[in-house]
């Protein structure tokens, strides 16, 4: 490889913020990019055209014309537009597929992502651009390492390019039944090395078939090869364990600062510190708490078994009989919605559960909160605990995958620590935290956990390098 030349790399995912984002996914393939790109890096981003994308960003767009795609009979049509910024985007167009309401939960979900995994390669006969890399990005993107290493390799074009699978969260695989070999013209005789309990899994196909596999921490790249986090797919990652690696994941540090962020009450900083409690009598008056300097622990979640809510939810009255105030922001399983918004009837001067999706409550309530509660089951990143650490909110989290690359229990003896850690997944575990936290909050040491959290660094810088170490291993392998 000519090292002068920039590395081209073809990101390709269901979800890029800001234009669309169900949870941490989006957050990533929006702000690596970036990163990419000031690295020097060729870097451009597929995703599909949701119904759901603001038009406001398709104002300036060039619509680059269309083609058909073939998914054995069905010939469907795919629009390229394109999006120039940060970076470029090629945004995917076929309405049949994607003008709908809900990006995923359909019962065509194999055939419109097969649909997209196939476009995104036949695009490059359109866009004048042929990566080294192409990486993907979950189960949606995994056929696309097929189809490449099966059929569209034979192709000049095709021929070098290599392939990085990255998985976000090894929970959700894309099991659809076997006759969606047929669907990608992908002969049966491959079906034994996509074959997950009788059908067809998008997520193995990615791990079999890319070059590399990567994951967003050193900790999960580890758990995933153990039955408990494997979700059946361990002994795939200890068969390929030599191709697996794990990079944290970063978060945009310009536009998660509490100095310049407009998104939030009152600018702070470390050396302005104590203008983060204005922030937090702010957030009382918005979300009708009282107005008062008690300890305020929030949670910013999907509310999912992942995120370690049922166990937040055996012990939520237990929390609640101390002097604190619980703020919860999320959506997600109607049992957790239903629990959350029940104790908010109940202790309505103590919780506010606010059951939606809103980026700018958010940002305000990882500023104006003493401490953020990810008790997670499993968290293969975890971006929550990355942005309250920046505006210098302590987070409570369990020993776990991303969790436990980011978060160090705070030592008393010493004053090193960001956070508070507890490892096993019960009550007594999570209860130990939180007491922990509010002894050391109501102490003059709690200065110190909140300087060491806001002087942790998790900005892209490191992770961006090790991406472009990565994808260069990768354009030099066999
Ligand atoms: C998924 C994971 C989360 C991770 C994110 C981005 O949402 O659950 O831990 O931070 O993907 O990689």
């Amino acid at each position: 490889m000519d090292t002068n030349k920039p590395i081209k790399v073809l990101i390709i995912s269901s979800e890029v913020a800001p234009y669309a984002k169900s949870g941490g996914l989006g957050d990533v393939t929006g702000s690596l990019p970036v990163a990419l790109r000031k690295n020097g890096v060729d870097v451009r981003v597929v995703m599909p055209k949701y119904k759901s994308i603001k038009n406001e960003y398709f104002i300036g767009c060039k619509y680059l014309g269309s083609y058909e795609t073939h998914l054995s009979w069905r010939k469907q049509p795919a629009g390229i537009i394109q999006k120039d910024g940060d970076f470029t985007t090629y945004f995917i167009e076929n309405n049949y597929y994607f003008g709908r309401d809900k990006y995923y939960g359909y019962d065509d979900d194999n055939e419109r992502f097969a649909f997209f995994c196939k476009a995104a390669l036949e695009i490059l006969q359109f866009i004048d651009f042929i990566p080294d890399v192409i990486h993907c990005n979950d189960w949606q993107t995994g056929p696309l390492c097929l189809l490449l290493k099966e059929y569209f390799n034979k192709f000049a074009d095709y021929k070098n390019i290599k392939t990085l699978f990255t998985i976000h969260n090894m929970q959700y695989q894309g099991i659809f039944p076997r006759y969606t070999l047929e669907m990608l013209e992908i002969s049966d005789w491959c079906f034994d090395s996509v074959e997950f309990y009788g059908s067809m899994s998008f997520m193995k196909a990615g791990l079999m078939y890319s070059d590399m596999i990567s994951t967003v921490s050193s900790t999960y790249a580890k758990e995933i090869k153990t039955f408990q986090y494997g979700y059946g797919l361990d002994g795939v990652m200890r068969s390929r364990a030599d191709k697996l690696c794990g990079i944290l994941n970063g978060i945009d540090y310009e536009k998660n600062n509490p100095e310049t962020d407009k998104r939030i009450y009152v600018n702070f900083s470390i050396d302005s510190i104590e203008k983060k409690k204005q922030n937090k009598l702010e957030l009382q008056k918005q979300l009708g708490l009282n107005q008062k300097d008690v300890p305020m622990i929030s949670i910013v979640s999907r509310l999912a078994e992942q995120k370690g809510l049922d166990l937040v939810s055996w012990v939520a009255e237990e929390i609640l009989n101390r002097d604190i105030q619980l703020v919860l922001l999320g959506t997600g399983e109607k049992r957790l919605e239903d629990f959350f918004r029940d104790l908010a009837y109940r202790y309505p001067d103590k919780i506010s559960t606010n059951i939606l999706f809103d980026d700018t409550l958010a940002q305000r309530i990882y500023a104006s909160s003493d401490m953020f509660l990810m008790p997670s089951l499993f968290e293969p990143c975890g971006l929550g605990q990355m942005f309250s650490l920046r505006y210098g909110t302590i987070p409570i989290v369990r020993k776990t995958g991303g969790l436990s690359d980011t978060v160090t229990h705070f030592d008393r003896n010493t004053k090193q620590g960001n956070g508070f850690v507890f490892e096993h997944y019960t009550s007594d575990g999570l209860l130990w935290a939180i007491n922990e936290a509010l002894s050391v909050y109501y102490s003059d040491d709690w200065k110190y956990v909140v300087k060491n959290a806001m002087e942790s660094d998790f900005s892209w810088n490191t992770s961006a390098k090790k991406y472009i170490e990565l994808y260069k291993k990768i354009i030099n392998c066999d």
